[in-house]
Formats: C-alpha cells, sequence, structure tokens
C-alpha cells in the first residue's frame, strides 16, 4: 500500500467559472509531469484523483473542476487545512530530448503545465496548444487558445509550421484518439495521459484495466499504475 501523506492548504483560488487551483506544502521529495495525486475528500471513502500541476520542493498544485461532493469537499478547504493524499502515484511522461508539442483539453491542461515546466527547465523547444469548449472555462497561459472548437483542427497547421518530433497530451479519450492518429499520419511519437474513474488508485482492484500491445501482444494495464501515460502506438482503443 502506498504511503499516506499529509499535506498543509498554502493556497485555494478560482481561476475560472468552475476550476480552482489547490496548493499544498508536504514533505514529498520528488514529482514527474503526469503523475497524479490522489485527495481523501471525508465523508467520501474514494480517494480522489488530481493531475499533479506543479511540484517544487515539496509544494504541489492541482486545478480541479467542481464535480461532485469531493471536488465541493476541497472546495471548502481553508489555508492552513490538513490535506490527506497519497503520491505522486503512476508513471509520468517520458521526456525526450525532442521538440516537442504539447495538446491540452479541458482541465487535461494540468499536467502539460508541469510538462513545460520540465521541458523549459531542459531547454527542449516546445508548443503548448490547449482547448476549452467555452470561454467561462479558460484559464490563461498558453501558446495557443482554442474556444469552442477542437484542438485538432489546428495539429496540421502547428505541426507543418512548428515541426515537432513529438506529441505529449492530456484531455478526454475523443481528443487524445484523434491525437494518436493525427500523430501517426505524421510519423510522430506521441504520449498521451489517459483517464478512467478510478476506485482503488493503485493497481489492485483492476477497475480502470485498458488494453496495449506489448511485445507483440495485447495485454492488459492499469490506467492508475501502469498509467496513466502510455505511448501512443501501444494503445488498443476498444
Ligand atoms: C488520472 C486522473 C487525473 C485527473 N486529473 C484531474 C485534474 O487535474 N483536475 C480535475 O478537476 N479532475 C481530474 N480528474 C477527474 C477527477 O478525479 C474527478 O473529477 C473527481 O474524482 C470527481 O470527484 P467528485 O466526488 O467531485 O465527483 P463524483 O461525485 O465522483 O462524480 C461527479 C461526476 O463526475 C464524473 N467523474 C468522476 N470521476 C471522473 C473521471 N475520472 N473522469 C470523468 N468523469 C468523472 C462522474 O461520472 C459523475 O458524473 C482526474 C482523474 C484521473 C483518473
Ligand atoms: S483504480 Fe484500482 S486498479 Fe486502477
Amino acid at each position: 500500500m502506498k504511503k499516506i501523506q499529509k499535506g498543509i492548504v498554502n493556497k485555494i483560488e478560482k481561476i475560472a467559472f468552475d476550476t480552482f487551483v489547490l496548493e499544498i506544502s508536504s514533505t514529498v521529495k520528488t514529482a514527474n509531469a503526469g503523475q497524479f495525486i490522489s485527495i481523501l475528500c471525508p465523508p467520501k471513502t474514494l480517494r480522489r484523483p488530481f493531475s499533479i500541476k506543479s511540484f517544487n520542493n515539496g509544494t504541489f498544485e492541482i486545478f480541479f473542476k467542481l464535480k461532485g461532493e469531493g471536488t465541493n469537499y476541497i472546495k471548502s478547504l481553508k489555508i492552513g487545512d490538513g490535506v490527506d493524499f497519497m503520491g505522486p502515484l503512476g508513471q509520468g511522461f517520458k521526456i525526450k530530448n525532442k521538440k516537442s508539442l504539447l495538446v491540452g483539453a479541458g482541465i487535461g491542461i494540468a499536467p502539460m503545465l508541469f510538462l513545460k515546466d520540465e521541458l523549459n527547465i531542459a531547454n527542449i523547444d516546445n508548443f503548448l496548444i490547449t482547448g476549452f469548449k467555452v470561454i467561462d472555462e479558460v484559464i490563461q497561459g498558453f501558446d495557443k487558445t482554442v474556444v469552442g472548437g477542437s484542438v485538432i483542427d489546428f495539429l496540421p497547421e502547428i505541426i507543418e509550421k512548428f515541426k515537432p518530433e513529438i506529441i505529449y497530451s492530456c484531455g478526454p479519450e475523443v481528443v487524445l484518439k484523434l491525437v494518436s492518429k493525427v500523430a501517426k499520419q505524421y510519423n510522430l511519437d506521441a504520449q498521451i495521459a489517459m483517464e478512467k474513474v478510478f476506485a482503488c488508485q493503485v493497481g489492485v482492484c483492476r477497475g480502470c484495466v485498458i488494453k496495449i500491445l506489448k511485445d507483440g501482444k495485447v495485454q492488459n494495464a492499469t490506467i492508475c499504475h501502469d498509467g496513466p501515460v502510455f505511448d501512443a502506438k501501444a494503445v488498443v482503443w476498444e
């Protein structure tokens, strides 16, 4: 069983219509873009997973969008409150020294912002495009923001101009499927961060299994433990 961590709320602020940023300090030593933390939201017993948006010296930021009881519990937290969480969990993005195109959609921008920080530190040229359904959801701070339309429609033009060697993406499954398709068309490597409703979050309950191609065979993999980040070519879409 993964260790339960105790964090302290440093900051909690609204950043869009139904989206907030939460900053927690902790004694965690390392975290990578694409990994997540899993927060206990009483009275719920199943923890709620959130991608790490930034990590610095034990301090995490996450973006959370209000959905139900768990996210409303997080919204009720005040500066100085304790946070019971597990993490960082899962396998994050494996950074390559390649010109990188980052594609985020909706709340899937959180790990993309963390990845952009890591790429900038490693001096790897990158471009981040993101999309939101409606203007109220928009969060600032990207190289290109699409509102209303689909980020996918802009990919061919960006690929031709920016000439990336790899694509990294996080967002709804429909976006990830299309990103994988575009990457294949342009013969580019791609890594995608998948999402599903989680129960145990640590690879035990098998509730988040997907099919992947490994060693030439179709095998089961859990999104929470083997992912959430997978090589786009390996994912077998159902
Ligand atoms: C790996 C991973 C990373 C995530 N990162 C973020 C993040 O950075 N920011 C963020 O806001 N959310 C993120 N999520 C989704 C987040 O975990 C859920 O929104 C949250 O658990 C909802 O809890 P709740 O109790 O408020 O809502 P619930 O009462 O549990 O659910 C309310 C509604 O939201 C739906 N829902 C719940 N979980 C998910 C999910 N995983 N995917 C799609 N729909 C869901 C339910 O089906 C239901 O319709 C992530 C999920 C995963 C698996
Ligand atoms: S949520 Fe239990 S195995 Fe992934």
